[in-house]
């Protein structure tokens, strides 16, 4: 048995679950499922990320505490992905105790190594509000191409890079006043330090091979030391030591994996730390995470845990981004969805399934196009799975009370379907969900095939041939219940309803070994609806 602890990125305690998000939290679901049903040990962890400029600008505009902001985004939050069946062990926040001693503690290690430098540097200022603004809160002309209203950072016309004090005519976000340079003594994380460790831990297949090549143009840039403070006013953790000093939100973030871990442990004593954290640790960690963060989990993160004297990840899986209907997902647009919205019009299951259809482990965007959506969905979940055990399910309730033969009329078949259980737990593991899938349907289609040539609708007309019909759809029930234990991982409301429906455990991949037999099912019920087209256009226009 394998011990496995998993995470999904921390969501930002400022803002609804959207639709881009659950590509993340759906494929690390599914893959944290997948391991227990293989008997694995998996823990799956996440939280909420509160920390940071954005979260508490957004309190003081409601008139409202940072605390309160996230305390009440968080359960929001777990609402969402409960109701996506995305099932965490533990979901907690960075804003804990755990996390500030982990955090003070992980510094004070990093000092001791040397591994903190300062240094004064001139920032944007808000004389108005009196605050640094980061780069996303400066606002102004391209000093490039003169477009207008340009973010400090980069220019979204032209894509020139440059610095905020490079803006022309540039205001603050915040106030709208003219943003003055200001000094100030800033703590930096000696990042190049940790260079050579680095590059050789890029290449040992810790991340899929594109983000490697990624990571190594950014490696001949050189690698700059990393600025890990932030002044006052600041929601975060004040930097032991220091005067008006906070840790900047991304040192701590991550800090918030294990800081979950932590609050679970305290409940659960068997979850020793040393075991999952220390620097010899056996137990595989494995990060979820959107491409745009790969450069925080890639490079500083396992810079920051070596410091620290603590494990690296076995793994960083990043993913694509989310377009619908084949644009970025914009508000402005009605392409912005937010999961709640979701779930007032269509089944989670539904989403589920479509993204695992087309998830694989590359880092290409993934399109959510509204018409594909509903003929993947009515197609392959009820036209061929569904369908296999409705067109069995009603001859065994009716005429045989529900019993199944004693012998599985297609031997040869059967272990046909058996036999795909590597292939389809290789592609699981290796996160090549949409390629499991296409495994799936395959054999989902000759189950219907079997069913098609075998005709019991006829047979049932005959005399004296009810044995053969009790033994087909004893065997279409039985490779049903086979597709079913594949598709569990990313179907588990369902997957719930037929084991009712069959009258069975909890189903786990090695049931895959007997079939069932001289068993009684339940009555059958429609196990998934067709996709309502009007749902899908009250949600979004397609
Ligand atoms: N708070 C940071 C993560 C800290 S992890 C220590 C953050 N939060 S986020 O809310 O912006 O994003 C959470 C995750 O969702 C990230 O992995 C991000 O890449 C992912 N996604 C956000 N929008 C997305 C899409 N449109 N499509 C796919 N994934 C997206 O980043
Ligand atoms: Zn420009």
């Amino acid at each position: 048995m394998r011990k496995i602890l998993v995470t999904s990125a921390l969501p930002y305690a400022n803002g609804p679950i959207h639709l881009g998000h659950m590509v993340e939290y759906i494929q690390t679901d599914i893959w944290a499922r997948f391991q227990r049903l293989r008997g694995n040990e998996c823990l799956y962890l996440c939280g909420d990320d509160a920390h940071g400029t954005p979260i508490m600008l957004s309190a003081n505009q409601q008139g409202i505490s940072p605390e309160e902001l996230t305390a009440t985004i968080k359960v929001q939050h777990q609402e969402d992905f409960a109701a996506f069946a995305v099932e965490f062990d533990n979901f907690h926040t960075t804003h804990s105790d755990e996390n500030r001693e982990l955090v003070a503690d992980i510094y004070k290690a990093l000092s001791a190594n040397g591994d903190i430098e300062r240094r004064v540097i001139a920032q944007a200022y808000d004389p108005v509000k009196e605050m640094f603004l980061p780069d996303r809160f400066v606002k102004g002309e391209c000093p490039c191409c003169g477009a207008t209203d340009q973010y400090g950072d980069n220019c979204e016309v032209c894509g020139a890079t440059y610095a905020p004090c490079e803006l022309k005519n540039p205001i603050s976000v915040v106030s709208g006043a003219t943003p003055i340079q200001k000094e100030s003594e800033h703590l930096f994380f000696r990042l190049d330090k940790y260079g050579d460790m680095l590059k050789q831990w890029i290449e040992s297949e810790h991340v899929q091979p594109e983000v490697a090549n990624k990571l190594n143009e950014w490696f001949s840039l050189g690698l700059k030391q990393w600025d890990i403070s932030r002044d006052a006013p600041y929601f975060g953790f004040a930097i032991p030591g220091e005067k008006d000093k906070y840790f900047y939100v991304w040192l701590d973030a991550p800090v918030g994996y294990i800081a979950s871990f932590k609050n679970l442990a305290s409940r659960q004593k068997e979850l020793d730390f040393d075991v999952y954290w220390k620097a010899e640790s056996e137990v595989e960690l494995y990060h979820f995470v959107g491409k745009d963060i790969i450069y925080f989990h890639a490079l500083f993160w396992p810079a920051v845990l070596t410091g620290a004297g603590l494990r690296k990840p076995t793994k960083v899986f990043a993913h694509g981004f989310l377009t619908v209907n084949g644009q970025k997902m914009s508000k402005s647009r009605g392409t912005f969805i937010k999961a709640r919205d979701y779930l007032e019009h269509l089944n989670p299951e539904y989403l589920r399934y479509y993204f695992a259809a087309k998830l694989n482990s590359s880092i290409d965007d993934i399109d959510l196009n509204f018409e594909d959506f509903m003929l993947r969905v009515n197609s392959d979940l009820v036209g061929k799975v569904v369908n296999i055990a409705s067109r069995c399910a009603g001859f065994i309730n009716k005429k045989f009370a529900g019993m199944l033969s004693a012998t599985l009329d297609d031997q040869d078949l059967w272990q046909q379907f058996v036999a795909a259980s590597d292939k389809i737990a290789d592609l699981y593991e290796t996160l090549e969900y949409s390629h499991a899938v296409r495994e799936i349907m395959a054999l989902a289609d000759k189950a219907n095939q079997y069913i098609d040539q075998k005709k019991p609708w006829v047979l049932a007309k005959e005399e004296g041939r009810e044995q053969e019909v009790q033994d087909i759809c004893t065997m279409g029930i039985n490779l049903f219940r086979i597709l079913m234990i594949y598709l569990k991982p990313i179907l588990p409301q369902m997957a719930k309803e037929v084991e009712l429906f069959l009258n069975v455990e909890p189903l786990l991949w090695q049931d895959l070994e007997q079939p069932l037999l001289n068993h009684k099912i339940e009555k059958f019920k429609p196990l998934m609806q067709r996709v309502d087209p009007d749902s899908v256009s009250a949600l979004v226009d397609i």
